[in-house]
């Protein structure tokens, strides 16, 4: 078996702001760096190390951030550098690390780079994007975007399209021009010396894309993906980006990588001797798919087997090989408890869910308000949403023929703006999340009942469970480094898995079912001997190889 490499990036465990939505610190209703400033001392208290930043860059927020027109400067509404360097400084004075999101596979299209481009053929920023003829009357080729619509948008003056993966405001980047590569070097370096200590890049494994942009294969949407999803020239990039920055500095780097299997990834993540580690890890998606496929809008039953089939895989594949990124929730993903758990269990399903992907090998990403358990918000007509990809479903849809009040119930359960709701800071005036009249997106009403500080002044609560399980996981390093191994791959109604290090084992027993389940010990486990670590109900260790499980239970047995 190979020896597995300590590092601080696995032991650390990260929490992701979505600034607009974290802490309004000027009271103008929309969540900014003085309100994470403001915050510091609770994101230490949950014992993580580090925190993970959504686009804070100068953007006109098509897609809140993802779009940039300014690597090197602070949105507005969000502060100034001064105050991105006060947080800089507090976190690091707090011992948390902080990382950035790279979102290079595009950029606006008010980046002065487009709007150089859009100068024409000579102008040495044209060749910055992928501007092409169109064939006719029709585009260049067939390619869809990934919000769905057309992947390329017409522009008259230069008689030429441009390429958009994602919203016509966020052109796709030419990262075969050299220029271009150099210009995502330096970004790097420029914050890395401010002092940043790493990158959450952002579909950074779409961006090479195959030569000559042919035709894709038809789908209703992403047409063309297989000739960029992990294009020719990926393993070349991340190299050399790693080569010439990252490998210089002691950072991390987590790449988004959509459609990964865990033997791709490895020709990425490889840490061993001779093999490519381009980056430290990769958020794969194939965990978010055991309740709909591709994209939440195609929703099916939650299927306990295809969660366990895709995370167990992860597991054993990457074991001493590569290192997993666990997460269960960010600002893609409507909230789990609404799709994984229950929303009538939402503490107890919320401490099972947390101590399943927890217990697990990899470092744990924890989304604001996934601490309190804030569950989707539903919004009832379209235009409550703001979510740009929210209307280019609801578009696709309607096309493919469902009733507008069948997408409606797709939009509650689907949309990303469910993840986006400010967070629930108090039971008072919106939720304590800004002293203006009005918050910049509907909070959800159970504020009044889910909320940091009712959870602060009980012990029981979902946030104080979290804070225990990180601090198990940092004084255990079996959590951390021990080996993996799934029991009863079978049972749509419980996630069983030991793992084990330096002669000690721990048992992880969770249930999904909402009704009691028997539960029988694995063969080589006497329960009986075993201490009970961690529990959602209560740690009395019933003593018997074979006992009930409450709904929703979760239970952890150390053997040491
Ligand atoms: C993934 C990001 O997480 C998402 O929010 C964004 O819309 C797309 N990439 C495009 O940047």
């Amino acid at each position: 078996m190979s020896e597995i490499k300590k590092s601080w990036y696995k032991e650390m465990a990260v929490y992701q702001i979505w600034p607009r939505s974290f802490c309004d610190g000027n009271g103008d209703g929309i969540g900014d760096l003085k309100g994470v400033l403001s915050k510091l001392d609770y994101i230490k208290s949950l014992g993580v190390d580090a925190i993970w930043f959504s686009p804070i860059y100068k953007s006109p927020q098509k897609d809140y951030g993802y779009d940039i027109a300014d690597y090197r400067d602070i949105a507005p509404e969000y502060g100034t550098m001064e105050d991105f360097k006060a947080v800089l400084d507090g976190a690091h004075e707090r011992g948390l690390r902080v990382i950035m999101d790279l979102v290079v596979n595009h950029t606006s299209d008010q980046h002065e780079w487009f709007k150089e481009s859009l100068k024409g053929k000579d102008n040495p920023y044209h060749d910055y994007y992928f501007w092409r003829k169109g064939k006719g009357k029709n585009p260049p080729n067939n390619w869809l975007a990934t919000f769905p619509g057309p992947a390329w948008e017409y522009n008259k003056d230069l008689d030429e399209y441009y390429l958009h993966l994602f919203a016509p405001e966020q052109p796709d980047l030419n990262m075969d021009n050299p220029a271009v590569r150099n210009e995502v070097k330096d970004i790097m370096r420029f914050w890395l010396d401010m002092g940043v200590d790493g990158f959450r890049e952002d579909v950074i494994t779409f961006i090479s894309k195959k030569e000559g942009l042919p035709n894709g294969i038809p789908l209703p949407f992403a047409t063309g993906i297989e000739h960029y999803k992990f294009g020719p020239h990926l393993l070349e990039y991340l190299t050399e980006f790693n080569d010439e920055v990252l490998s210089k500095y002691d950072c991390m780097t987590v790449g988004e990588a959509p459609m990964m299997t865990p033997d791709l990834a490895l020709k990425f993540i490889d840490e061993r001797e001779g093999k490519n580690q381009t980056l430290k890890m990769m958020f794969n998606f194939q965990h978010m798919e055991a309740d709909c496929m591709f994209t939440s809008f195609i929703v099916k039953k939650f299927s306990l087997r295809k969660l366990k089939a895709a995370m167990s895989s992860w597991q054993n594949k990457l074991y001493g090989k590569g290192w997993n990124a666990l997460y269960l929730e960010n600002h893609d993903q409507p909230r789990v408890i609404s799709r994984y758990g229950s929303e009538k269990y939402r503490e107890r399903s919320g401490k099972m869910l947390a101590t399943m992907y927890i217990c697990q090998s990899g470092t744990p990403f924890i989304y604001q308000g996934q601490e309190i358990g804030m569950t989707n918000i539903r919004l009832p007509e379209l235009s409550m949403y703001k979510d740009v990809a929210t209307y280019k479903s609801y578009n696709i849809c309607k096309k493919l023929g469902f009733s507008h009040e069948n997408i409606m119930k797709r939009c509650m359960h689907a949309s990303r703006d469910n993840a986006r709701t400010p967070v629930q800071w108090t039971s008072g005036k919106n939720a304590g999340f800004t002293t203006a009249e009005e918050p910049w997106f509907y909070i959800n009403p159970n504020y009044t009942e889910v909320n940091v500080e009712d959870s602060e002044k009980d012990p029981d609560s979902l946030l104080n469970y979290y804070r225990k399980l990180l601090k198990f996981r940092k004084e255990n390093e079996i959590v951390i480094y021990g080996k993996y191994k799934e029991h009863y791959r079978d049972s749509e109604k419980l996630f069983v898995y030991e793992r084990s290090y330096e002669g000690k084992r721990m048992l992880v027993i969770c249930s999904f079912s909402d009704t009691i389940e028997r539960f029988k010990a694995p063969k080589g486990f006497d329960l009986a001997k075993g201490r009970v670590v961690l529990a959602n109900y209560d740690y009395a260790n019933p003593g018997f190889d074979s006992f009930n499980l409450k709904p929703y239970e979760a239970k952890v047995f150390m053997f040491d």
